[in-house]
């Protein structure tokens, strides 16, 4: 039995929820998600070994990866983003040292609030503290995305990683994904939170369906860039997109289209994030659903009815799905007095249309990765 107390040192890194800019990150566009209290923790402490003993404290299994054959981890079903992890921080230049790794993590599996970038991140942080190396935050979310890619197979884009690491503390953190360059926005609601509703359908397409997308969009700039001059699609203004339809599929078209016109949305929700406006806000939330279900055809019968439901509640200012869609979650902006009732009225609409029951989460917005020894 490993306890908590045995463990000298307790890194942790955050879940998130996406505000707006779906599906934009792997295009250069922006982001705008926040780091959340529901979280992935490691202990962790060094056992003097050339291993890394990795345990859960919801799972019986314990997995052990040799140090000296790291890449052997990619065939376990959970340590394979450990394994990546540290065989990527290693590959980067980094020191790593033989520990034990206690998993404990809040962020619900398969729920798209980025439980594995919380475990990537938390597990590079830990196992730079545990070697007694400083860290850049940066770093750590840039190799934890390989290691998604390279171990996970899914071609994410860097945003969950990043704000897994760099968020802030009632902050959403608005990302540039082509240049890094990053702003905390204060995610002032006035008398209104935010409702996470998870519609608990298992999604399994989601990494194919994913790259697939990956690939619409990056054929659609291809082609695009014979005419505009555009180092990503983020860059395309919407009226190019018009100006060049015709070059493009209409499945590609869609997709450009959704990309262009949420870069926008991101644009105009920051703004009224800054000054206040939440209806405004709510308004876009709704929009950028509406795109992600007609153009980029990421949402499903589930999630459309989770959103169809809030929406039409009287307190609700704005509902869209978050992350990367096939199931998951959504995010509402609500009016505080009303949530019960507006957690109530949502469920039992979602089940009697679907047939699922919908999970509601509770959680802040809060730091990317925490240290404590
Ligand atoms: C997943 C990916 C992110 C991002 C979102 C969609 O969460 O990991 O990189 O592309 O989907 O916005």
């Amino acid at each position: 039995m490993w306890s908590k107390s045995d463990f000298p040192f307790e890194v942790s890194a955050a879940g998130r929820v996406n505000l707006i800019g779906e599906h934009v990150d792997y295009c250069g566009g922006k982001v705008l998600p926040c780091a959340l209290s529901l979280k992935n923790t490691v202990y962790a402490r060094p056992n003097g070994e050339d291993v890394i003993r990795i345990r859960w404290t919801d799972l019986p299994d314990e997995a052990t990866l040799r140090l000296d054959a790291l890449e052997e981890g990619r065939r376990h079903p959970y340590a394979k983003y450990h394994a990546g992890c540290a065989a990527l921080w290693r590959a980067a230049g980094h020191t790593v040292v033989g520990c034990d790794l206690l998993m404990d993590c809040t962020v619900p599996f398969g729920s798209g609030l980025s439980s594995s970038a919380a475990i990537e991140v938390s597990t590079i942080a830990a196992l730079a503290t545990v070697a007694g190396e400083p860290f850049d935050p940066v770093e750590v979310a840039l190799v934890a995305q390989k290691a998604e890619h390279e171990y996970a197979g899914v071609n994410c884009g860097i945003m969950d990683q990043f704000v897994s690491a760099n968020g802030r503390a009632g902050c959403a953190l608005l990302l540039d994904c082509a240049t890094l360059q990053k702003e905390d926005i204060p995610v002032a609601l006035g008398d209104c939170v935010l409702v996470i509703a998870d519609c608990k359908k298992p999604h399994s397409l989601v990494k194919s369906k994913y790259n697939e997308r990956r690939a619409e969009v990056e054929e659609a700039l291809r082609i695009l860039q014979k005419r505009i001059d555009a180092d990503c699609l983020a860059d395309v203004r919407p009226y190019l997109l018009e100006e060049y339809k015709k070059l493009l599929l209409p499945v590609v078209y869609r997709r450009a289209k959704h990309v262009v016109e949420e870069c926008e949305r991101v644009r105009r929700a920051v703004q009224y994030l800054r000054s206040g406006n939440v209806v405004a806000f709510g308004e876009l939330l709704n929009a950028s659903h509406a795109s992600l279900r007609d153009l980029y055809e990421v949402t499903g019968k589930e999630l459309d009815t989770l959103a169809d439901a809030a929406q039409s509640h009287p307190a609700c200012l704005g509902s869209r799905m978050t992350g990367a869609g096939f199931g998951g979650c959504t995010v509402s902006i609500v009016r505080r007095e009303a949530e019960e009732n507006f957690k109530a009225f949502v469920a039992e609409k979602y089940e009697r249309a679907t047939g699922y029951r919908a999970a509601f989460y509770r959680a802040e917005i809060a730091d990317g990765i925490v240290v404590k020894r």
